[in-house]
């Protein structure tokens, strides 16, 4: 393939503090492995309304439509509170995934084994955790319309609307059920059947897939009710492989699913389009956490989550799995040296900044690799 383009998008917050730890990986791997990659920076959510007025300007979307990867820090922040919803820092970054298509947003949460007593759970309720939550990303309460206020029999109200066609959850469930068959073979389908029209429509669509496609034929389908499925998160986590749920479920439950692994700042994501007649998709990367103004410059951030989604970006867009695998091996080392960030952090553990864990991931790369 010729150079691929990544679209750099640190954003705010928290973002570019993580962000310039992804930047050093991405040179490490330009000297020690032959990364080839062409970059551009961009500006989105708080940073791009500061400068533009608005949460993304038409210029980078195009960009982003073009590139070969998104990379994306954070966005928001309590500065942008009272902006007008259109241009609030969210509505950047949700304007990008619609635009882009990006239906389909994968949230892996694995344990590592150092961080078992990072979690507020029991180590045995979490060791040797896999999970991969499939979010549904551009339909939904996100996007359905009638939304905003009304005026209903001479009084004001305010709605949102959920709304899912057949295709839009056929093609979800399709991702997982072909993302189950090369892990451990099971689905879960989340929703909430019991009360909501679209809940039952969600499960009636899966069911179907899964009952007319043979090659799904291996794989085990399950439907869960959403609160059930928080409880069970909690309860017992090992007993999922892949949960494919709708757009706000999702972040519920990737948000709940993050705490397993000991922190936010732990989980990755990767928001994939459908190919094209090439086999080339869309993609955006982005750690599952936001900008954290609490902790915002400081130099507390955990970048984990946002190293890691570069990682996903290496498996899914780069064709560069040997990288991805190399980098999860380097972080498992680094972890397993007792080096935290202070969210990580556990009894006897080195505490480090967002820097100090950027550069012990470095460290361990070139220690691996016997540079
Ligand atoms: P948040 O994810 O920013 O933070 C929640 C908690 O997790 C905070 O205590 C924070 O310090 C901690 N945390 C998050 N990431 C961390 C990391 N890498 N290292 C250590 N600790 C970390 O959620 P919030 O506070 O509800 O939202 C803050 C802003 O971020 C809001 O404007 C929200 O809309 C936005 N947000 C953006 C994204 C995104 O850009 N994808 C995702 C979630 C929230
Ligand atoms: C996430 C975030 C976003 C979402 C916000 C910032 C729009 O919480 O990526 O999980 O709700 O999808
Ligand atoms: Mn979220």
């Amino acid at each position: 393939m010729s150079t691929p383009t990544l679209l750099l998008l640190p954003g705010d917050g928290i973002g570019p503090e993580v962000f310039a730890e992804v930047l050093k990986l991405i040179d490490w791997l330009a000297r020690h492995r032959g990364l080839d990659v062409t970059t551009r920076d961009g500006l989105v959510g708080g940073a791009c309304y500061d400068r533009h007025g608005v949460a993304l300007t038409d210029e980078t979307l195009a960009e982003a439509m073009e590139a070969d990867a998104v990379l994306l820090g954070a966005v928001g922040g309590p500065k942008y509170d009272n902006v007008p919803r259109e241009v609030r820092p969210e509505a950047g970054l949700l304007r990008l995934r619609k635009e882009m298509d990006l239906f389909a947003n994968l949230r892996p949460a694995l344990t590592f084994k150092a961080l078992l007593d990072a979690s507020t759970l029991k180590p045995e309720v979490i060791e040797g955790l896999d999970i991969l939550i499939v979010r549904e990303l551009t339909g939904g309460v996100y996007f359905g319309r009638p939304r905003g206020m009304q005026t209903f029999e001479g009084e004001e109200r305010c709605v949102d609307t959920q709304a899912y066609s057949q295709a839009e959850v056929e093609r979800v469930a399709r991702v997982a059920f072909d993302l189950a068959a090369k892990r451990g073979h099971k689905v879960h389908s989340v929703e909430k059947a019991n009360v909501m029209e679209t809940g039952a429509f969600w499960r009636r669509v899966v069911s179907g897939l899964h009952a007319a496609n043979p090659e799904f034929s291996a794989i085990e389908l399950q439907h869960m009710y959403a609160d059930n499925c928080a409880m069970q998160l909690v309860r017992n986590p090992k007993q999922f492989d892949v949960i494919v749920t709708d757009n706000l479920f999702g972040d519920l439950l990737s948000d709940c699913a993050a705490m397993l692994t000991g922190s936010l700042g732990m989980l990755p994501s990767a928001s994939l389009g459908a190919p094209d007649a090439s086999g080339r998709r869309r993609a955006m990367y982005e750690p599952v956490h936001g900008s954290a103004p609490d902790i915002a410059g400081q130099g507390k951030a955990n970048p984990l989550a946002m190293l890691l989604s570069f990682g996903m970006a290496l498996r899914y867009s780069l064709d560069r799995g040997a990288d991805a695998d190399l980098l999860d091996k380097a972080v498992e080392n680094v972890l397993a040296a007792g080096i935290r960030t202070g969210d990580i952090a556990g009894p006897g553990a080195t505490v480090v900044s967002t820097s100090g864990m950027g550069d012990a991931v470095l460290a361990e790369l070139d220690r691996l690799i016997g540079a």
